[in-house]
């Protein structure tokens, strides 16, 4: 791959993986490129638990919703939103709070704990391709909050917020396609979002499935495993609510 354009441009998941192994200078590199990302005040407010064990992989692959594939990914990087390393040095320290004692992470440190988490996610996501390797985002991670907990001994104010599976391929897919420039960037204001913006915006999808947006609702948000999701994710939330 030439630039960083042209790797940004050909960008596709990788969801089938050939048995090359990451190897640990790959891993290296992809990790320094993840921490290199941008954070809020530099506070680094996450952490990465890098993963290869054959058995964690297979017991992923159940817990996010059945995806097979994920165990036979070389590396999976596990990205953590982490208020509790800066949680721990605030009470360590004895640090008030208006002179009142240090009550624990709020929902801005949340907010911006999940920001950091995903720009490193998404610069390892970078480099690995950079280097040749092909990823996957796995969002059901978000799942599972008590058994996802256990398994990577998670302790409060965490919440695992992607998992990077990532390896090496022998095919990759056509670029699937995006929306049309004009429904996604309006200058300076927000756009006039009125009945022909929508169907123009989902004209294609709608030329090529009949009755698209029932479809899409049932398959995604009435979906099982849309409902484990927010279950979940207000397991997570209420430690900081
Ligand atoms: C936050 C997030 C969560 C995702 N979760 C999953 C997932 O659980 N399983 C999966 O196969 N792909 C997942 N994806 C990949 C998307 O399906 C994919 O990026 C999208 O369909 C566009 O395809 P492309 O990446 O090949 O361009 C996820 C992507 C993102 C950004």
């Amino acid at each position: 791959m030439n630039t960083t354009i042209d790797l940004i441009k050909n960008h596709t998941s990788i969801r089938k993986f050939n048995e090359q192994p990451v190897t640990k200078e790959e891993e290296q590199t992809i990790i320094e490129c993840a921490m290199r990302g941008p954070s809020a005040g530099n506070m680094m407010q996450y952490t990465i638990i890098p993963i290869r064990n054959k058995e964690t992989l297979a017991k992923l692959a159940e817990s996010c919703d059945h995806q097979p594939f994920i165990a036979t990914a070389g590396l999976a990087l596990l990205f953590v939103a982490d208020n509790y390393k800066w949680k721990r040095f605030f009470e360590l320290r004895e640090v008030t709070d208006h002179g009142e004692p240090y009550k624990g992470p709020k929902i801005p440190d949340f907010m911006l704990a999940i920001q950091d988490a995903m720009i490193a996610a998404q610069n390892s996501v970078l480099a690995a391709e950079s280097l040749g390797l092909g990823t996957c985002y796995i969002g059901d991670i978000m799942e599972q909050a008590e058994f996802h907990r256990e398994l990577f001994k998670l302790p409060s104010h965490t919440m695992p917020v992607t998992l990077i599976v990532m390896g090496h391929f022998d095919f990759k897919p056509q670029l699937r396609s995006r929306f049309d420039q004009q429904y996604v960037v309006s200058e300076e204001v927000y756009p006039n979002v009125d009945e022909p913006f929508i169907d123009g915006m989902f004209d294609k999808e709608e030329q090529k499935q009949e009755n698209f947006a029932q479809k899409f609702y049932s398959r995604k948000i009435e979906a099982d495993f849309f409902k484990e999701m927010i279950r979940s994710i207000k397991v997570y939330l209420g430690q900081w609510l």
